[in-house]
């Protein structure tokens, strides 16, 4: 990753945040960078405001949730997954729970929004990672970081010449059982791939740095066809059903720099 990364940039922008691994990856080796950072799904930015603001209760009221799992894994994994908690710890906390029990750790909601993924199968989940939350938190004190919910093309609006933008958007299906694009209730189609394009093109001619990465499949190629470096690479998935498909996977990364 690091050799793929421009050497010098303005602000960092990543605007299909996810996990975050590389806006995390980027503050470990400067802890003064400023970042823009955003993603359709609105529970995972309230997951983040709440670890970095109000992590003593997070802790707590994850401590609750795996107290009572421990009584009755089934049972209880399902009522928080009906549950339509409204007070924004226990929103959170019900997402980190269903994260960590849930099947593969995997995030995926039905046309109407409602969280769908079964029980996974786990003796002892670590439900509450204190140690890991305490240093989370204490990293998005620290650094430069504004979080947004919204969809990836509002960034065009706040980026300028100079600022790096990273985007990791759910992956175009590269065969027919490879079709996991619901990560929010909207589905990444071709049509916003398109849209993807046509930012990232704008992007480039403002003078921005861009970096995408995404299956190796053949409408992204064709997307990013003129003037765009595309590489393949090999990258290690930690989701797929078989847990043999789980590593070598060929993936693209494709730059303006
Ligand atoms: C492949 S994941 C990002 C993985 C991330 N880089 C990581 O390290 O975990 C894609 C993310 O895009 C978000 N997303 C899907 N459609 C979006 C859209 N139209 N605009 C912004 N974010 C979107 C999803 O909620 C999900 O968090």
């Amino acid at each position: 990753m690091e050799r793929k990364l421009p050497s010098k940039f303005g602000t960092y922008f990543e605007p299909f945040l996810g996990g975050g691994a590389v806006m995390f990856h980027m503050l470990s080796k400067n802890p003064n960078l400023k970042c823009h950072v955003s993603d359709l799904n609105s529970d995972l930015i309230l997951a983040y405001i709440a670890i970095r603001d109000k992590v003593d209760e997070l802790i707590e009221s994850l401590e609750n949730h795996s107290k009572k799992y421990q009584k009755n894994s089934n049972h209880y994994f399902y009522d928080i997954r009906e549950s339509e908690p409204t007070s924004q710890i226990e929103k959170v906390s019900r997402f980190i729970f269903l994260n960590k029990t849930c099947f593969n750790g995997l995030y995926r909601v039905n046309s109407k929004g409602k969280f769908n993924v079964p029980l996974g199968r786990y003796t002892n989940p670590n439900i509450v990672n204190k140690e890991n939350l305490l240093a989370v938190s204490k990293i998005l004190q620290s650094a430069d970081i504004e979080f947004f919910c919204r969809d990836f093309e509002a960034i065009l609006h706040d980026s300028k010449k100079g600022d790096f933008i990273y985007f990791d958007p759910p992956y175009q299906p590269v065969s027919k059982t490879a079709n996991f694009t619901s990560y929010t209730h909207r589905d990444f189609t071709e049509n916003d791939l398109e849209r993807l394009a046509d930012v990232a093109n704008q992007l480039d001619s403002k003078g921005c740095y861009v970096m995408l990465s995404n299956s190796n499949s053949k409408t992204v190629k064709k997307s990013f066809s003129s003037g765009w470096e595309i590489k393949e690479i090999i990258a290690n998935r930690a989701i797929n059903s078989n847990s043999q498909k789980r590593t070598g996977h060929k993936e693209i990364i494709i730059k303006n720099y």
